[in-house]
């Protein structure tokens, strides 16, 4: 977790550094820093805070140089103030160096340097490293060979980058579980944890893969592995534009990406909706669909957001393609002695591609024979390329930390997925017809739930001040309610818990009192009746309801205090329109409460460490 950038060419690096963390700044932003070379040594601006607090001390102690590195943190050891927040440098200023990840070993490997006389400042596990390298400097190794050797001896991950005083030429770059890219400009290159920083500057990209280092100069870039073989990058070229990182207006990059929806959605399904045949075509998983369609057992691991929609998945993919599904926590599945081998397909879902767990989580099926298919956002991401194929959600940059849009694209490939192997194997020409009909409409109906933002923006006001929340759904719905308690969480920090509807007898309707506001997520599907008791039941407990509910539901509006309308739908794909409401109602309840949305206290973007 956190960002990283570099820079090395002709010009000022700092423009580039600054802007580059700034748009970084979602993976990280308890503490943020800075580290130049003037030409004959090197110069660090660090403090607690966020961007805008370097951009200011950078005022007050202007830095100047071609080359430097800054990183903006997301702190794992040592609370985040100015002492702990990188780059961090050894025993001298020789060397600076930013990290991101965790060095499992370093106790160990810092009781042997302190040995060795180095004095740590931080509290920090990355400090280590800067030490590590400045000692093997001392015995007389390069500095490419002092990173290369200190290495071998780290256990654990880490995305890194290298600035050292004697080469106002070159940084180096590493990687082994954080991501890092190297972008490619004319007379001068960077680096970034992701290719984000790069928009304006340059498309070509280069991803380092675990075990790499690269030597970046600002007309070369080197790469070798960790075991000295020289290895032969390919250049990609990246097709995000700026427009798509910004926030067009918008206040905050959540409501953008809440009200991009009907198009992230066209997007997730353009080209891949065959509506006369009634199925879909997905490019990314032709050469291996034998494998999906022919498991004996499909697992959908993934964390978070991306976990509630592989709940989705499982429904789906058992109702009408009928091949047993399990839906595992990346975190839980990679640490267990899961029962896998190639009758069973894996599927890891996740936005960033890059969330370590579920990182972990397919590797752990590929060592055990299975299969791994990826659904990932970001293009080129570490899931992306480690997974055996895969489908790309197309949803743009999602920058806001609570997910939002990638949710509901998540939903659709899965859906897209659905069609596909259920036309193979069960659902009739008509059916699969009518089914893609039907997910072709719901952008149609996104955009009506949207128009009728203002409503909950005024339920939000009725209800910002309250200390808990419970969330209720039943069949599909019932993830939509994790979700939905999720997003409230997060982002105003109101408790609230996600339940199926029936499970409220069976415990947290103790809960329920005239304080306690119920989300009870009541469409028209077959178990409309049994929700309406479970209504009935909050409201005999004096439990204030909040139902979302289909248009034309007039019973409803007598038994619930406030009801949010969505369209008619499958109930299938009924979750793309219920969340909705719920991804506003939390936001304008965060906006009430003076929340920052996008950056929410101790969250960041992709979790990259454990
Ligand atoms: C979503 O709002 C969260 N911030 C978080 O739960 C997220 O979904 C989770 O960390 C998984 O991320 P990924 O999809 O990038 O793997
Ligand atoms: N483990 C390091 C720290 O706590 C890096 C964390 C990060 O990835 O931001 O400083």
């Amino acid at each position: 977790m956190c960002g990283i950038v570099g820079y090395i060419g002709k010009n000022a690096s700092i423009p580039f550094l600054l802007n580059g963390l700034k748009r970084l700044e979602y993976r990280g932003y308890d503490s943020v820093g800075l580290a130049v070379h003037d030409g004959s040594k090197i110069q660090i601006n660090k403090t607690a805070g966020r961007i805008a607090a370097l951009q200011d001390l950078t005022n007050r102690h202007p830095l100047s140089g071609c080359l430097g590195i800054g990183h903006t943190r997301w702190a794992t050891h040592g609370e985040p103030n100015s002492i702990n927040a990188h780059p961090h440098t050894g025993n001298k200023n020789m060397l600076a160096i930013v990290h991101n990840g965790i060095i499992e070993n370093f106790d160990l490997l810092k009781k042997e340097l302190s040995a060795k006389g180095h004095t740590f400042k931080s509290d920090t596990d990355s400090e280590i490293l800067a030490h590590l390298f400045e000692e093997n400097m001392n015995n007389g190794f390069d500095l490419v060979e002092a990173v290369r050797q200190g290495l071998n001896l780290v256990k654990g991950t880490y995305g890194l980058a290298v600035i050292c005083d004697h080469h106002p030429d070159m940084f180096i770059a590493a990687r082994l579980g954080s991501p890092m890219v190297i972008g490619h400009g004319n007379g001068e290159n960077y680096i970034a944890s992701d290719a984000a920083p790069f928009i304006g500057y340059t498309k070509d990209v280069t991803y380092l893969d675990d075990g790499e280092i690269a030597v970046v100069k600002n007309d070369s870039v080197t790469v070798k592995t960790i075991d000295d073989q020289v290895v032969n990058k390919s250049i990609h070229i990246i097709d995000t534009d700026l427009k798509q990182i910004e926030k067009e207006g918008y206040s905050h990059y959540m409501l953008k990406e809440i009200m991009e929806q009907p198009q992230t959605l066209r997007n997730t399904t353009r080209g891949r909706l065959l509506l006369e045949e009634g199925t879909a075509k997905l490019g990314g998983l032709e050469n291996d669909i034998e494998s999906l369609l022919y498991s004996r057992r499909i697992i959908i691991t993934a964390c978070g957001t991306s976990w509630h929609a592989a709940l989705l998945g499982e429904y789906m993919l058992e109702e009408l393609v009928g091949i047993p599904v399990e839906v595992e926590y990346a975190s839980e599945f990679r640490y267990r002695n899961p029962i896998l081998g190639d009758d069973t397909t894996v599927i890891a879902i996740s936005q960033s591609g890059e969330t370590a767990d579920t990182l972990a989580a397919i590797r752990e099926a590929r060592r055990k024979r299975s299969k791994v298919f990826g659904i990932c956002n970001v293009v080129g991401s570490s899931i992306a390329r480690e997974t055996d194929a895969g489908v790309y959600l197309h949803a743009g940059p999602e920058i806001g930390v609570a997910s939002t849009k990638a949710f509901t694209s998540q939903v659709t490939v899965l859906t897209l997925i659905t069609l596909l192997l259920g036309r193979i194997r069960s659902i009739s020409t008509a059916q699969g017809r009518d089914l893609a009909q039907n997910l072709q409409a719901i952008p149609q109906h996104v955009e009506t739930v949207l128009k009728n933002r203002k409503q909950i923006e005024q339920i939000a006001k009725e209800f910002q001040n309250v200390k808990n929340f419970l969330y209720l759904g039943r069949g599909y719905n019932f993830p939509v309610a994790l979700e939905g308690a999720l997003k409230l969480k997060e982002i105003s920090y109101i408790h609230a818990e996600g339940y199926p509807a029936a499970e409220m007898k069976h415990g947290p309707i103790a809960l329920i009192d005239e304080n306690m506001p119920v989300v009870v997520i009541a469409i028209k599907d077959n178990t409309y009746d049994k929700i309406i008791s479970n209504i009935e039941e909050v409201k005999a407990r004096k439990g204030r309801v909040i139902a979302i509910a289909n248009e034309g539901d007039t019973e409803i509006a007598n038994k619930a205090d406030k009801v949010i309308y969505v369209p008619h739908s499958r109930e299938m794909f009924s979750p793309l329109l219920t969340i909705i409401p719920l991804q506003l109602l939390a936001y304008y309840i965060a906006i009430n409460r003076n929340c920052d949305v996008d950056q929410p206290r101790n969250l960041a973007k992709s979790v990259t460490v454990e």
